[in-house]
C-alpha cells in the first residue's frame, strides 16, 4: 500500500501548482531568472516509511501528513548568494501558502559543512486533508542554495552511506573544508557580479 494512500494525487496536485507559481514569478523585471533551476519531488514510499521507522512512528498516510513535513520538497538552486535570499522572499509571498519554520543554514552552516536556506511551508489546498479540513492543509519543505551548495550536498549525500570507514575524523574535516572553500568561491563569485554589475 502506498503510504500516503488517496492523498497521492492531492499532494502530487500540490507540488505541481507550487513548481508552476515559482516558475511563473521567478524571474527579475529584465527577464533573467532568480535561480538556476528547480527540483521538486514526493518523498518516495520507501524513504518515507523509513523515516517514520526512525522517528518511532506508526506507517500510516496521516504520519506521513501530518508528523512529517518534507512529503513534497521543491529545491531552488541558485547561481549567487544573494539570489538564494531574493528567492526566499519571493516563496515568502507566494498565495495560499505560510512559512511556519525556517533555517538559515547559510548564515549557520551545520558542524559538517551543510549550507541550504529551509522553509516548511503550509500550503491551503480546495482538497481536504487528513485531518478533515476544508480548506486541506499540506506541508512542503523547500531548500534553497547555491550551486557550490548543492554540489557540496550531493557530494556528502553520496558518501554518507558508507559505514564503518577508516580515517573517518580526517574525512569530516575535508568535507568541513571543502565546504568553506566552496562557502568562500561563493562569495567571491558574489563580490565578482557586484563589481561587474556597478559598471
Ligand atoms: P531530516 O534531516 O529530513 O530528518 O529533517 P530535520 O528536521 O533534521 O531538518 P533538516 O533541516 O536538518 O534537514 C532537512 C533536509 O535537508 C534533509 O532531509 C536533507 O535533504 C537536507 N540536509 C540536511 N542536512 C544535510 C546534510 O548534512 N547533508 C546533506 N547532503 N543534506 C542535508
Ligand atoms: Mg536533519
Amino acid at each position: 500500500m502506498d503510504i500516503y494512500g488517496s492523498y497521492r494525487p492531492v499532494i502530487e496536485g500540490i507540488m505541481n501548482k507550487l513548481a508552476a507559481l515559482i516558475e511563473s514569478s521567478g524571474h527579475r523585471e529584465s527577464g533573467e531568472k532568480l535561480y538556476e533551476h528547480l527540483i521538486y519531488r514526493i518523498k518516495d514510499d520507501e524513504s518515507m516509511r523509513e523515516k517514520l521507522k526512525a522517528g518511532g512512528f506508526a506507517e500510516n498516510e496521516y504520519n506521513a501528513l501530518r508528523e512529517m513535513t518534507d512529503a513534497i520538497g521543491l529545491r531552488v538552486v541558485c547561481l549567487f548568494i544573494d539570489d538564494v535570499y531574493e528567492c526566499v522572499e519571493l516563496i515568502r509571498a507566494l498565495p495560499g501558502c505560510s512559512v511556519i519554520n525556517e533555517k538559515d543554514y547559510i548564515q549557520n552552516a551545520k558542524p559538517n559543512g551543510y549550507r541550504s536556506y529551509h522553509m516548511i511551508l503550509d500550503v491551503t489546498s480546495e482538497a481536504p486533508d487528513v485531518e478533515g479540513n476544508v480548506p486541506g492543509h499540506f506541508f512542503a519543505e523547500v531548500q534553497l542554495r547555491t550551486i557550490a551548495m548543492d554540489t557540496w550536498a550531493a557530494l556528502e549525500h553520496e558518501m554518507r552511506y558508507k559505514k564503518d570507514i577508516s580515517n573517518q575524523k580526517m574525512i569530516e574535516q575535508e568535507l568541513r573544508r571543502c565546504a568553506n572553500d566552496l562557502a568562500a568561491c561563493d562569495v567571491s563569485m558574489q563580490t565578482l557580479r557586484k563589481i561587474i554589475r556597478a559598471q
